[in-house]
């Protein structure tokens, strides 16, 4: 069976990013027989160029039809001026909704050649690898009632934090099996002894739990997963939680490895009949307007968000390892782009960091 894929390169440094994906894929299908059938697409900036909408009917449906979806980036300073319900960030937030991406996975990952990119003593960071699962359509963000209201010459800004068992539920078996493929061990953050919402959710994910007797279960009230995060994030492997605590969890999480760059992420939606489940990845920063069209952005958050989709949504997890130790072995060479640049390393172009991680993939 052919794995289809949906291309959405985007605005600013999407497309440049994208390209270097292409050329994996290339290789893939040359070295190693491993097609895709891939379709491009517009979202965002370049879809509003096209056809005056960020995200198109065509596009969604090519996008429902996809076993997964690879974005680059959207938006830009040439899209600022034009009315909030066209802008290119809808078209992300569109997507994400109409595919019904309720878990989003945010690793971060220190590279050893990288450890003195983060601005953390060395033993802190040395070695980490966590994944963050944030439930990505519930929660505060979303609940309801909300607004500012003035009641007896007073104004009120409001909004409800509330989570329904199913909500809970799903989102903990994601976790639960994201612990079975990593070490068993997962950490559930909330703020039972403060909020009702979160005290259904630890109860919810204490039944999950009955199911996967092998893992490892914890549970953190989220200020003290915070400083914990920071003290000794390594005593983390997953850790799951509710929308705006993964929000900034997830941040405070990305800090740890130092840069922008580097980090990918994946949003999953629920399971069909055969445990497929609808997929978007893309990495964390933006479009980086500043250095699009100059071939200096870094391509690797991009490359490691297309291994994060072989391996959760296609199950190629040995492909993924290979795409991301040719990472490690390039960084390992000395390469950097600017982003990531440290004294005494070589300064590469997009492209050029892009050949590098081919010409580490045939030394493999
Ligand atoms: P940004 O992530 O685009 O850039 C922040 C800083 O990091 C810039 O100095 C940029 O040059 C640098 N940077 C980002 N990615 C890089 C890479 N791969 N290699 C080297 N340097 C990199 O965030 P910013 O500046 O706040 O937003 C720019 C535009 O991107 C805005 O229109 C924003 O709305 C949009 N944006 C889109 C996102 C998405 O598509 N998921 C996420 C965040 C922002
Ligand atoms: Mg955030």
């Amino acid at each position: 069976i052919t794995k289809k894929v949906l291309m959405l390169p985007g605005d600013g440094i999407g497309p440049e990013v994208m390209r270097q994906v292409q050329r994996v894929m290339d290789w893939m299908a040359k070295k190693r027989d491993i097609n895709f059938d891939v379709t491009e697409g517009l979202i965002g900036g370049a879809s509003i160029d096209a056809h005056n909408n960020p995200l198109t009917d065509e596009t969604l449906a090519d996008a429902m039809a996809a076993d997964a979806v690879l974005l680059g980036a959207v938006g830009g300073p040439k899209w600022d001026n034009i009315p909030f319900d066209i802008k290119p960030e809808r078209g992300l937030l569109k997507i994400r909704k109409e595919m019904g991406l309720f878990a989003n996975l945010r690793p971060a990952l220190v590279f050893d050649a990288l450890v003195g990119a983060s601005t953390l003593k060395e033993d802190v960071v040395k070695g980490l690898d966590i994944m963050i699962l944030r439930e990505l359509t519930g929660g505060i963000y979303f609940g309801q009632p909300r607004g500012i209201e003035e009641r007896d010459g007073v104004r009120f800004g409001f909004n409800t934090l509330v989570y329904s068992e199913p909500e809970i539920e799903r989102i903990a078996r994601v976790a639960f099996d994201m612990a079975m493929k990593r070490n068993k061990r997962l950490c559930s953050v909330d703020k039972a002894n403060v909020l009702e919402s979160t005290v259904l959710w630890r109860e919810v994910v204490e039944r999950v739990a009955r199911e996967f007797p092998e893992v490892d279960i914890s549970h953190m009230y989220v200020d003290n997963a915070a400083m914990q995060l920071v003290r000794n994030p390594k005593q983390f492997d997953v850790m799951v939680t509710t929308n705006m605590f993964g929000d900034i969890l997830s941040d405070c999480a990305a800090m740890l490895t130092g840069s922008l760059g580097m980090l990918p992420s994946a949003s999953l939606g629920a399971a069909d009949e055969t445990g497929a489940r609808k997929a978007l990845y893309e990495p964390v920063h933006g479009s980086a307007p500043d250095i699009a069209g100059q071939d200096l952005a870094n391509p690797l958050a991009t490359l490691l968000s297309f291994a994060m989709m072989l391996r959760y949504s296609f199950d190629m997890g040995d492909d993924a390892t290979m795409i991301e130790t040719a990472v490690q072995n390039v960084l390992k060479g000395g390469l950097r782009t600017a982003d990531i640049m440290q004294p005494g390393m070589a300064k590469v172009s997009t492209s050029v960091m892009g050949e590098a991680v081919i010409n580490e993939l045939n030394k493999l």
